[in-house]
């Protein structure tokens, strides 16, 4: 299976070199040729455990590859995978999805033959429809869908949340884009990690979800801890 990495940041470069370890052809594509330069001579841009050696066995393998080029990548994917950021934008706080649909636009002018094109950003709701009418304007012939499989992995154990989740997501609206999805997420499979399959925006909407429910239950347990404390003081002879 070959699939293109869109973004070698931290979420591009974790997933890519870990669905290279499952056995996918990858190439991680980055706008940002300073970063692919440092990849292509062997030093990773971020600090992740584990991260080196993974990046570097996929690489020897022959598995995993790193680029700037569109035109050569693109038309070879059967899966491509958005990870770009999406920064808070200034004054209203939300999203800003600017680098997503730029994305989108240009792997557009380079599809050839059916392609599934993955959100894999942290997107509000109703950004795979959006990424769908980018592409479709670009580019009227495309046969394509489109799908949303959200990242949950922490920053320092970003690899063993990769590999043992507790949940792959995967919004699809077509059975071909599901049975390709579920193919590569088969070693996950094998460990029996569960693999919910939902429409778009359900699995856009369980990200945020997620990020809430933890975003609380660090608010809960930091203001616990300063009760304790406080309460600690107070008995103190
Ligand atoms: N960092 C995390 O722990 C984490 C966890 C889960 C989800 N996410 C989400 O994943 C997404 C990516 O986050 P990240 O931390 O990896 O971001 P990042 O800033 O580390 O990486 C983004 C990369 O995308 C590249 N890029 C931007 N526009 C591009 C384009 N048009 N074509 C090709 N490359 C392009 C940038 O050069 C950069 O290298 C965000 O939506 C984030 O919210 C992050």
């Amino acid at each position: 299976m070959e699939l293109t990495m869109i973004g070698a940041g931290y979420v591009g470069l974790v997933s890519g070199a870990c669905f290279a370890e499952f056995g996918a052809h990858v190439t991680c594509l980055d706008v940002d040729e300073s970063k692919i330069d440092d990849l292509n001579s062997g030093k990773i841009p971020i600090y992740e455990p584990g991260l080196d050696d993974l990046v570097k066995k996929n690489v020897e393998a022959g598995r995993l590859s790193f680029t700037t080029e569109f035109s050569t990548t693109i038309g070879k994917a059967d899966l491509i995978f958005i990870g770009v950021g999406t920064p808070t934008r200034r004054g209203d706080g939300h999203a800003d999805l600017k680098y997503v649909y730029a994305a989108a636009k240009e792997i557009a002018k380079h599809l050839e033959g059916y392609t599934v094109i993955v959100d894999k950003s942290t997107v509000p709701v109703g950004t795979a429809r959006q990424v769908h009418r980018v592409i479709r304007e670009e580019n009227p012939d495309a046969d394509f869908d489109v799908a949303s499989n959200p990242e949950f992995l922490r920053e320092g154990a970003a690899i063993g949340d990769f590999m043992r989740p507790d949940r792959v997501v995967i919004g699809v609206e077509s059975e071909k884009a599901e049975a390709l999805l579920r193919e590569l997420y088969r070693p996950i499979n094998l460990i029996e990690a569960p693999i919910h399959v939902t429409n778009l925006e359900s699995a856009e909407l369980v990200k945020y979800a997620s990020n809430a429910f933890w975003q609380q239950r660090s608010h809960l347990l930091m203001r616990y801890q300063h009760s304790v404390r406080k309460w600690e003081r107070m008995s103190m002879p």
